[in-house]
C-alpha cells in the first residue's frame, strides 16, 4: 500500500472510532508545517448541542486554542496534515492503538491492542473548551470549588475560569520538557490549585509528573497532602517551609505564582540554581524596588511620572520584572513576559516565563541591567544579590 493509501486507513479508523464512540484520544505530532510554535493537536469527540464534533485543541508553546469541527471536515483536515504538516499520529481506541509516522515518502502503521480499556465519557458542550472536563473531583469538592454534586459552584466560577486558563498555559510549557518523568516545584503554593490542576491534567493525557508545593503555612500544607492522598494523587505533595530554603535541585521546572514581593526574587533564584529548564513566576507586589525608586535617585527626566503613584507603582511593576527578565537572560535564560490572565481578575497578571538555554550574550545582560539600574536610581535588585551578580 502507498503512502496516500495508509494515510486514509489511518483516517478510516478514526472515524469509525469515532462513530462506534470508542475513540479516547487523537493527536497529531512531529509539526513540520509554518505555523509558529504549534507543537501538537489533540482531538477527542465531545457534543455540542446534541452534535457530535471532534475538539481538537491546538497546544502552541503558550497557550492552547480549542475549536470543533463537524466530522467530515475534520477527517478532510487529517488527510490533509498527515499528508504534509504532522509527521506522527496516535489514536488510541477502545481496545488499540494505531500510530502512523511518515519518514519522508514513506508511511508506517503501527498498531497494538490494548485490553481492558474503557470507552471514553462523552464531553458535553458546557465543558467543551476547558482542559478541566470532568468536575467531579475530589480535589475540585475539597478546594471549594464545586459543590458536592460536581456542578461548578456560583461564587467560583470565575476561579474555575482562572485554574482552566492556567493550564492551557502551563500544560504545553510542562510538555516541552526534555525530561520524561518532569520535577515541577511549586514555590509558594498556597492551597495548590494550580498544582492539583496540572497535575490532574497531565495524567489524564497520560503524562507522569512529580508536583512539589512548597508553602509556608503549616495548615495549607496539611490539607493539601491530605486532598493529594484522597484524589490518588501519588506523584503531588506539599512541604512546609520557605522558598528561600527549599532546595530545588532536580527541578525541570519551577513555578511561583503570586509569591509576595521578594519571595519571587527566592523563586526565581532556587530555579536558576537548580538549573530547571523552565521558571516561570507571575510577580506580586514590588516593594523593594518601588522603595528604591521612592528614594529620589532616578534620572531627572522621569521625574515628570514618578511623581504620581500611581504611575511610581506600574513603573516599579515593569521595573523589577524587566530587570528579573534580564538576570534570568544573563544567567542563560531565554525570557517572555505576556498578560496570562485579563487585568479584570486581578492586575498582578504578568507572567514571565524562561527557559533555559536560548539566551542572547550574558554581557549585554549584565550591560543593560546596569543601564536600567541607574536610570531608575535603583542600587541592587533583590535577585541580583542573591546571585552574586
Ligand atoms: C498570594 S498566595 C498565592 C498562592 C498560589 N500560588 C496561588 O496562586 O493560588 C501566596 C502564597 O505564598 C506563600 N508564601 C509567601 N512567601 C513565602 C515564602 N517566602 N516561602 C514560602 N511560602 C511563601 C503564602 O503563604 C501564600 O500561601
Amino acid at each position: 500500500m502507498n503512502a496516500t493509501g495508509r494515510i486514509i486507513e489511518f483516517a478510516l479508523a478514526v472515524r469509525e472510532a469515532f462513530e462506534e464512540g470508542t475513540l479516547i484520544r487523537l493527536r497529531l505530532a512531529g509539526y513540520e508545517g509554518a505555523e509558529p510554535d504549534l507543537k501538537s493537536v489533540d482531538m477527542r469527540r465531545v457534543v455540542v448541542k446534541g452534535a457530535e464534533k471532534f475538539s481538537a485543541v491546538r497546544h502552541y508553546r503558550t497557550r492552547d486554542i480549542t475549536k470543533n469541527h463537524a466530522l467530515d471536515e475534520a477527517m478532510d483536515t487529517l488527510i490533509t496534515e498527515l499528508g504534509g504538516t504532522f509527521r506522527v499520529a496516535t489514536l488510541n481506541a477502545v481496545g488499540f492503538d494505531l500510530v502512523l509516522e511518515r519518514h519522508g515518502e514513506k508511511v508506517r502503521l503501527r498498531r497494538t491492542e490494548v485490553p481492558g480499556r474503557d470507552a471514553p465519557p462523552i464531553a458535553h458542550d458546557r465543558a467543551k473548551n476547558r482542559p478541566l472536563v470532568d468536575t467531579h473531583k475530589p480535589w475540585l469538592q475539597a478546594l471549594g470549588i464545586v459543590a458536592k454534586n460536581g456542578s461548578v459552584r456560583h461564587d467560583t466560577q470565575d476561579k474555575f475560569r482562572q485554574i482552566n486558563r492556567m493550564v492551557e498555559i502551563f500544560a504545553p510549557l510542562i510538555q516541552e520538557l526534555q525530561a520524561e518523568n518532569p520535577r515541577i516545584v511549586d514555590m509558594g503554593a498556597g492551597k495548590g490549585y494550580l498544582d492539583f490542576a496540572l497535575y490532574d491534567y497531565l495524567s489524564s493525557l497520560g503524562r507522569k509528573v512529580d508536583i512539589v508545593g512548597v508553602e509556608l503555612r503549616d495548615r495549607l500544607v496539611e490539607d493539601g497532602n491530605a486532598t493529594a492522598r484522597a484524589s490518588g494523587f501519588s506523584g503531588l505533595s506539599f512541604v512546609a517551609g520557605t522558598i528561600l530554603d527549599h532546595d530545588a535541585a532536580g527541578a525541570d521546572a519551577v513555578i511561583a505564582l503570586h509569591a509576595c514581593d521578594t519571595a519571587t526574587d527566592d523563586a526565581i533564584y532556587r530555579g536558576i540554581e537548580a538549573g530547571a529548564e523552565l521558571i516561570a513566576v507571575a510577580p506580586c507586589c514590588h516593594k523593594q524596588v518601588r522603595r528604591q525608586m521612592e528614594a529620589g535617585q532616578a534620572d531627572d527626566r522621569l521625574g515628570f511620572l514618578l511623581r504620581h503613584g500611581t504611575f511610581m507603582e506600574k513603573q516599579a511593576e515593569m521595573v523589577t520584572d524587566g530587570l528579573r527578565a534580564l538576570l534570568l537572560e544573563a544567567s542563560g535564560y531565554r525570557t517572555k513576559v505576556f498578560e496570562f490572565v485579563s487585568d479584570a481578575h486581578t492586575p498582578k497578571n504578568n507572567l514571565i516565563v524562561a527557559q533555559k538555554g536560548r539566551a542572547g550574550p550574558r554581557q549585554a545582560a549584565i550591560d543593560r541591567i546596569a543601564a536600567a539600574k541607574a536610570m531608575f536610581g535603583i542600587r541592587k535588585h533583590h535577585l541580583e544579590g542573591l546571585l552574586g551578580l
